[in-house]
């Protein structure tokens, strides 16, 4: 499989590319440290800072040349978590294009390729429109719930919840499947710099296991770990009240 990983230079993108390439798979690999990505993962390295938008508009047109079969929107930072300061604007401009803004530039020319490559084949009488591609969007359980210390971040991975949840539609004529995975804690060096006690946080093996399994078993919609998904899912339907009073007693990052 030809596969592109965003934010392929550490952690779960990092530990991906490992695992693709250990199957024989072609990587195209993203990230703006490129000294970090590799040149024994991929010959395909691609240094780019998708917190610019035209940045995010020359990845998109590499990728859409390299003829990708999966490609697996990863790229993500996060603020840490404060409760005492509201985010600047900088700050909050900078998360929300890397982690939302420079979706659509990224995957546009692609999907454009493979829109009209299943349109061609329907025109031509050819009974094989679905053509057999994928896209994997790495959000979050913090997408289901926004405490008030790390608003951006779950403001930015519900928007990538409710673009993976559209496109999925918009493409499923064409055969194209759609993936969004919803990690909880998992050990990377983007949670490293958190200070508070993080519920059931996993590994960095066992968590990318995880999600390596739900990507071959074509999931929809994968929220782990599970129980921390359900309890979540529960304090969503406790009145407001409840809700807040779980929220501020919980110490995720809240005080
Ligand atoms: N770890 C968790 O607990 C957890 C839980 C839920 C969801 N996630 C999501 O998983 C994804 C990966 O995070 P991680 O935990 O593996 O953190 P990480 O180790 O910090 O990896 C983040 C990756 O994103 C890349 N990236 C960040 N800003 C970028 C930019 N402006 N342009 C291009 N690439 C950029 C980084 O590469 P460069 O710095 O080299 O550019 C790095 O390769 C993120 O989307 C995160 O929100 C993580």
């Amino acid at each position: 499989m030809r596969i592109v990983i965003t934010g392929a230079s550490s952690g779960i993108g990092h530990e991906l590319a490992k695992i693709y390439k250990a199957r024989g798979d072609k990587l195209f690999l993203v990230a703006r440290r490129i000294e970090l990505l590799g040149k024994f993962l991929s010959e395909n390295i691609f240094g780019a800072d998708l917190s610019e938008l035209d940045e995010a508009i020359r990845t998109g047109e590499a990728i859409a040349k390299w003829n990708p079969d999966l490609i697996i929107i990863n790229a993500g930072i996060s603020l840490g978590h404060s409760r005492d300061k509201l985010t600047n604007l900088n700050d909050f401009e900078k998360l929300f294009i890397t982690n939302f803004s420079s979706i659509h530039p990224t995957l546009y020319p692609t999907l454009l390729k493979w829109i009209n490559h299943s349109n061609n084949n329907l025109h031509s009488g050819s009974d094989t429109e679905k053509i057999d591609k994928k896209i994997v969007f790495i959000s979050s359980l913090a997408s289901l719930i926004t405490l008030p210390s790390s608003i951006a971040y779950s403001t930015s991975k519900r928007a990538m919840n409710s673009y993976a949840e559209g496109l999925r539609f918009f493409l499923k004529p064409y055969g194209v499947k759609i993936t969004t995975i919803l990690p909880g804690f998992i050990e990377t060096p983007l949670t490293h710099k958190n200070k508070f006690n993080m519920p059931f946080i996993l590994p960095l093996e066992k968590g990318v296991e995880q999600i390596y399994d739900a990507i071959e078993d074509n999931k929809v919609f994968y929220p782990f770990p599970y129980i921390f998904y359900i309890l979540i899912k529960i304090l969503n339907l406790l009145p407001n009240f409840l809700r807040d009073w779980f929220i501020s007693k919980s110490g995720v990052g809240v005080k």
